[in-house]
């Protein structure tokens, strides 16, 4: 295992062993909330725990699958606590996620739970918000007029492109991802609201004010920040 992915699992385990059994759990997207979920997948055999997970994409659909976590939807289930990835957390636990094209369910199913906890390696920490570009999920049809107006906003949008498709990224709900670069971001509360409002975006990826808990993965030690 590489370094990293030691982190990653480190707070995996870390955040899996919060869980309480009878607890409805939002299952995030990436490749920290991997370790995530196969740890609670395990702790739910070895325990005989009885939880429901609620997942955020089809691939934590797949890895709730495969860690033989059963799954429920937000129409029937309220959330206890949601625990997800991110790519950029700054010192107030803002995030920026995103990077798996995921954030607009992701936003719906950290947003809902009583309790929303990150897990990241110390690599995603930053002190402002900005060197990752925050990703747009856009409708196709408004492709050139949320970038219009992104650059008028002091973005650079780029329309992110597939690595093994020809063509753009197509989002879990069939639509299209602009990574927008913006110089710095001083005010992500503001800067999410203002993305928002644009017609023809859906979702984008400042997640200001949401988490409650961050845990950090870092070389030395695990470090747990609550709101
Ligand atoms: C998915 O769209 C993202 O929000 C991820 O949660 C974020 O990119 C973190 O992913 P990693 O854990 O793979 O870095």
């Amino acid at each position: 295992m590489v370094n990293m992915d030691i982190l990653k699992d480190n707070v995996g385990k870390k955040a899996a062993d919060l869980i309480k059994d009878g607890q409805i759990v939002g299952l995030g997207t990436g490749s920290t909330t991997h370790y995530f979920i196969r740890y609670l997948g395990e702790r739910i055999k070895n325990e005989e725990l009885n939880i429901l997970g609620i997942p955020t994409s089809y691939q934590s659909l797949i890895k709730a699958r495969e860690a033989g976590i059963n799954t429920t939807t937000l129409d029937e289930y309220d959330i206890d606590i949601a625990v997800d990835g991110a790519d950029e957390v700054n010192p107030t636990l803002d995030l920026i996620k995103g990077g798996g094209a995921a954030h607009t369910l992701e936003k719906l199913v950290d947003s809902s739970a009583k309790k929303f906890v990150v897990i990241v390696d110390e690599s995603k920490v930053v002190e402002e918000l900005g060197k990752f570009p925050v990703p747009l999920e856009i409708i196709p049809e408004a492709l050139r007029v949320v970038k219009d107006t992104l650059v008028d906003l002091g973005g650079k949008p780029e329309l992110r492109m597939g690595i093994q498709k020809d063509g753009p990224v197509i989002t879990d709900n069939g639509n299209f991802i602009l990574d927008t670069k913006f110089d710095k971001i001083r005010n992500p509360h503001k800067l999410e609201k203002e993305l928002n409002i644009i017609p023809g975006v859906l979702e984008n990826g400042i997640f200001a004010g949401l988490a409650d808990k961050v845990i950090i993965g870092k070389m030395s030690a695990i470090e747990e920040i609550d709101r």
